[in-house]
């Protein structure tokens, strides 16, 4: 009979041992229905790039946050196609999330357009502060009817403008030049407002394209002109800083609205995280990579911004009146 009494309260304090697991469980390891992930993340960039690090850091305090109930796989350097394609995935819910560039975004969602406002920001700090301004969520929210939740923004370095032969530095030394352009209006206006002839190349036709002389030069930012190699194929490299530039972390809308808010949240955090590693990384990085540009042979240096006074002014007026929400952008920061 003792035997029979001591089982029977060993078992109750089994019992209660893990309900008490069970309510106080873990706060960083969301809801306890114990659902478990496996998402897939793409992106373009190469694996040495920030915005590749910034994905493996996202992963990596997701899986820490959910005590491994939730697994990143990324496929990098447009393994899974053009952003196009990605995004195309990522509605259809193949592909989970992706990091976008906000030039790609900007052709399924104008508004985003107001990211390329040219000199909005300070520098990247200001930028990531940012986005997480009312102006900057409503921008995320119209992805909302196309499938896709638009979670954060997580930011390379800031755009520069490389030469292949030619020495720039000023709007009238660009006239004719044929420079690739990210094939995004907002960018592609500014450069034609500047006298160039912009080419909508995508990444990974660039290096190919100025190596043989289809194009005279880019607009690119420094990190990406180093992961990339172009100062084998360039001589000169304008540190402009003239626009930021983001990617757009999205995730499709069904998975993400099939999670518990606890998860949702987590995923939330662990990009957070992610992106403040990006920018603190990247904000202490612009002497390193101009000094390993100028190691590898380019002449870099600097065009002030007032040398673009007429171009700014030519963007606002156009795209201040092309969209509400750039409108509220272009007021909230340009100062
Ligand atoms: C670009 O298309 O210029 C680019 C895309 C992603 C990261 C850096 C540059």
């Amino acid at each position: 009979m003792k035997k029979v009494i001591r089982s029977i309260v060993m078992m109750m304090v089994m019992s209660l041992l893990l309900l008490l697991a069970a309510c106080g469980g873990d706060e960083a390891s969301g809801d306890e229905s114990g659902k478990t992930y496996s998402f897939k993340l793409a992106h373009i960039t190469p694996t040495n790039h920030m915005w590749h690090q910034a994905a493996e850091k996202f992963a990596e305090e997701l899986e820490n946050k959910s005590d491994g109930r939730m697994k990143v796989e990324i496929y990098p350097a447009s393994q899974l196609g053009t952003e196009a394609d990605m995004v195309q995935q990522i509605e259809a819910g193949s592909v989970d999330f992706g990091l976008i560039t906000a030039a790609y975004m900007s052709s399924r969602s104008p508004s985003f357009a107001a990211w390329f406002m040219p000199y909005a920001f300070e520098d990247i700090n200001a930028a990531h502060e940012a986005r997480t301004s009312e102006v900057s969520k409503k921008i995320l929210a119209t992805l909302d009817e196309q499938g896709l939740v638009g979670l954060d923004y997580l930011f390379a370095g800031q755009r520069v403008m490389l030469f292949k032969d030619k020495e720039v530095t000023s709007p009238e030394d660009m006239a004719g030049l044929k420079l690739r352009v990210t094939p995004s209006p907002p960018m592609q206006d500014f450069y034609r407002s500047a006298g160039a002839s912009p080419e909508g190349l995508p990444l990974p036709e660039v290096y190919a394209a100025v190596q043989t002389g289809v194009i005279d030069g880019m607009d690119m930012d420094l990190d990406a002109a180093i992961t990339n190699k172009y100062y084998e194929v360039v001589k000169y490299g304008a540190v402009t800083n003239h626009m930021v530039w983001p990617s757009v972390a999205i995730v499709n809308k069904s998975t993400f609205e099939g999670m518990s808010e606890a998860d949702q949240k987590l995923v939330r955090d662990a990009l957070t995280v992610a992106t403040d590693f990006a920018v603190n990384t990247r904000s202490g990085q612009e002497e390193e990579f101009r000094q390993t540009l100028s190691d590898n042979g380019m002449k870099i240096y600097d065009i002030p911004a007032d040398a673009f006074a007429d171009q700014i002014a030519e963007f606002d007026a156009k795209y201040k009146d092309s969209d509400p929400l750039i409108k509220e952008f272009i007021d909230t920061y340009r100062k």
